[in-house]
């Protein structure tokens, strides 16, 4: 009985001493969450049924949280006629949805470049961090030993796996940054870039030169202004043209070519050809809301849905393709929210809803497709205002949309605004405290999903296990968990059950067989392990009464010392 306390107390000293800042400890919490869903009764049937997916594509509506879905649905059905205002997006009628927690190292609620690095690297990082190990500080003197090379990019391109992504903000900006930027804050999007300690750091454009970026197939969004000197009007002040840059690279060995789209018209007049590495920059910075071009009849950016199917033409033009990771960002939806306009963040949410289905459209059943939010705005549907009336309106003076945060406090007394004014695409809700940039809200996000292995993303989830579970069914991470181990146990036990019924000489068709095995290796995997617990209990028993005998014959020679210990 010592011998086990101790061997629990051990077991327990070391458990402690992996703490939240390895991968380790996120491993662990990932494999084991993962192993109670493989392991429930529809998990059991589903994994021997299902091929995985040979690529995956990651929709992160950036600030879309569950108050922010349910607003714009409303608002939307609304703007449209629509009789039930419940109508749902198209990406809410996915089979499966699931909850992630986003809380990020070292704060409950989240920014940008933490969740994102938890969701493509599986594992929590400080706020405002990117591709950095925590307590390292803001500075970049830790070389190599600080930076996070376990990410689903590095291990991708590692396995000959494509990347890519699509985003409406800058290249450089944190969540598709969270993909490839090693050991930096993500304020660093420039050699120059304000109030940042620059010296020894990497900014986030250059990085695009270097591992894994400069390998990734397909890199769409904006942030001209990071990637050129000031000379042509950038930001940068080393005189160096990043975009120049990388068209120069050496190819790499599959792509025969890389090219670069600098504007709009570049990118209508490219066809996606057979390995092709594209760069398509399309605007100084972020990209103009949705509700703005709109309003000024113009097309100076390409729209989301336009990107992300770009993004999966070229994708699946690879040759000799080992699958895909894709991920497309809605990135304005949070920007519009930071600013309490949710007309804006509506229009930015229909448009992402739209770049999921036509992305749905496109791609074969052997894709995966993932939709979720790095983290939530603190919103709020106070009721209870009539359903007759818009929900922009207020109930007396209580506002149907109404943030904690942002500059739609205004003066303080925001109660008072007509229905005529709200109706204004500019419009910014109510916020009980006046920030200039409304502050995100730290709840649970949605997770929805479709395609080979979507029910591995339901339930409550970390937002790791996004990640671990994407590396899992990709066969990315040699020392964890694989879903192509399981595969090949299952193909041995197939093997082994054949052989066997060879053996036995029985004649049954090949279509019958499968049913067989299907239908009966539950129960009979259930007796098995009933069978070997029961063994394992009675050995225990066994051996605890041997002790307890031995104890009693030799009582009298036990050391004092021993027991006092
Ligand atoms: C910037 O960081 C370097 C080392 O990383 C340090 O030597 C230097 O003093 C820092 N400069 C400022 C202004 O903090
Ligand atoms: C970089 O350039 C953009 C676009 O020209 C500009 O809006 C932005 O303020 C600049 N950023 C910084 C940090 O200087
Ligand atoms: C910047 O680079 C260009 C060409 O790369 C060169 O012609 C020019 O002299 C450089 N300007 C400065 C200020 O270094
Ligand atoms: C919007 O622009 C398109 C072409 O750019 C033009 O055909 C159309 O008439 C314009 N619509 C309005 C309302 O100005
Ligand atoms: C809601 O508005 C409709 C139409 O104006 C009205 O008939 C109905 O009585 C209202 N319901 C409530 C609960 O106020
Ligand atoms: C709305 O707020 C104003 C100003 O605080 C107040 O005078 C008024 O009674 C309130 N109206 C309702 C319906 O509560
Ligand atoms: C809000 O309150 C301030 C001070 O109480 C007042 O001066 C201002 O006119 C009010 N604003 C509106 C829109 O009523
Ligand atoms: C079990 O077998 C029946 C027919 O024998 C078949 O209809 C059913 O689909 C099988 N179940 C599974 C899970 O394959
Ligand atoms: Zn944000």
């Amino acid at each position: 009985m010592r011998l086990a306390l101790f061997f629990v107390a051990l077991a327990t000293s070391i458990a402690a001493e992996v703490g939240q800042e390895s991968i380790e400890y996120w491993n662990r919490v990932g494999r084991k969450w993962l192993d109670a869903k493989l392991e429930s009764d529809v998990g059991t049937i589903l994994a021997a049924q299902q091929t995985p997916p040979k690529n995956v594509i990651l929709f992160i509506g950036d600030g879309m949280g569950i108050a922010t879905i349910t607003a714009a649905r409303i608002a939307r059905n609304q703007n449209s006629g629509q009789a039930d205002v419940n109508q749902p997006f198209f990406f809410e009628t996915f089979p499966f949805s699931g909850l992630s927690k986003t809380a990020s190292f070292d704060t409950h609620t989240t920014d940008s470049a933490a969740s994102a690095v938890a969701m493509m690297c599986g594992r929590k990082v400080e706020q405002n961090t990117l591709g950095r190990l925590p307590g390292h500080g803001n500075k970049c003197e830790h070389g190599e030993k600080a930076k996070i090379r376990d990410g689903i990019a590095d291990l991708a391109i590692d396995k000959g796996i494509d990347v890519g992504f699509a985003t409406t903000a800058a290249i450089t900006d944190a969540t598709p940054a969270a993909l490839y930027a090693k050991d930096v804050h993500r304020r660093m999007e420039f050699d120059s870039a304000p109030g940042m300690n620059t010296s020894n750091c990497e900014d986030i454009a250059t990085q695009i030169l270097s591992h894994p970026a400069d390998k990734f197939k397909v890199l769409l969004g904006g942030g001209h202004a990071q990637f050129l000197p000031d000379s042509v009007g950038g930001n940068r002040t080393d005189n160096r043209s990043i975009e120049e840059e990388w068209a120069h690279l050496r190819p790499m060995q599959l792509a025969q070519s890389r090219v670069l789209l600098t504007g709009t018209e570049d990118f209508v007049h490219h066809t996606p050809e057979e390995d092709q590495q594209l760069l398509g920059i399309f605007a100084p910075l972020h990209f103009p809301y949705r509700v703005d071009e709109n309003l000024r009849n113009s097309s100076s950016v390409p729209r989301l849905s336009e990107m992300a199917v770009k993004a999966v033409q070229v994708m699946e033009k690879q040759t000799d393709s080992r699958g895909y990771f894709l991920m497309i960002e809605g990135a304005n939806i949070d920007k519009a929210q930071h600013k309490n306009r949710f007309h804006l963040a509506t229009e930015e949410l229909s448009e992402f809803d739209r770049a999921i289905e036509q992305v749905s459209n496109l791609v074969g059943d052997d894709t995966l497709i993932l939709v979720t939010a790095d983290h939530a705005h603190a919103l709020t549907i106070p009721g209870y205002l009539n359903k007759s009336r818009s929900i922009f309106e207020r109930d007396g003076n209580v506002s149907s949309i109404f943030f904690a945060t942002g500059p739609g406090y205004g003066d303080g007394n925001r109660t008072l605004y007509t229905a005529e004014e709200s109706m204004d695409p500019h419009f910014a809700q109510p916020a009980s405290f006046f920030f200039n940039d409304a502050r995100h809200g730290g709840e649970d996000v949605g997770i929805w999903a479709k395609g080979p292995f979507a029910w591995l993303f339901t339930g409550t989830l970390e937002n790791t296990q996004i990640a671990y579970n994407i590396k899992y069914l990709m066969c990315l991470d040699d020392k964890e968990k694989s879903v192509c181990d399981l595969r090949k146990r299952m193909t041995e036990k197939q093997q082994n059950e054949d052989a066997e019924r060879i053996m036995g000489a029985t004649t049954v068709s090949p279509q019958s067989q499968s049913f067989h095995i299907l239908n009966t290796s539950l129960p009979i995997r259930g007796t098995m392990i009933a069978l070997l617990v029961i063994t394992c209990v009675l050995a225990l028993l066994v051996a605890a009464l041997l002790v307890l005998l031995l104890r009693s014959t030799f009582r009298g020679t036990v050391k004092p010392s021993e027991s006092s210990s």
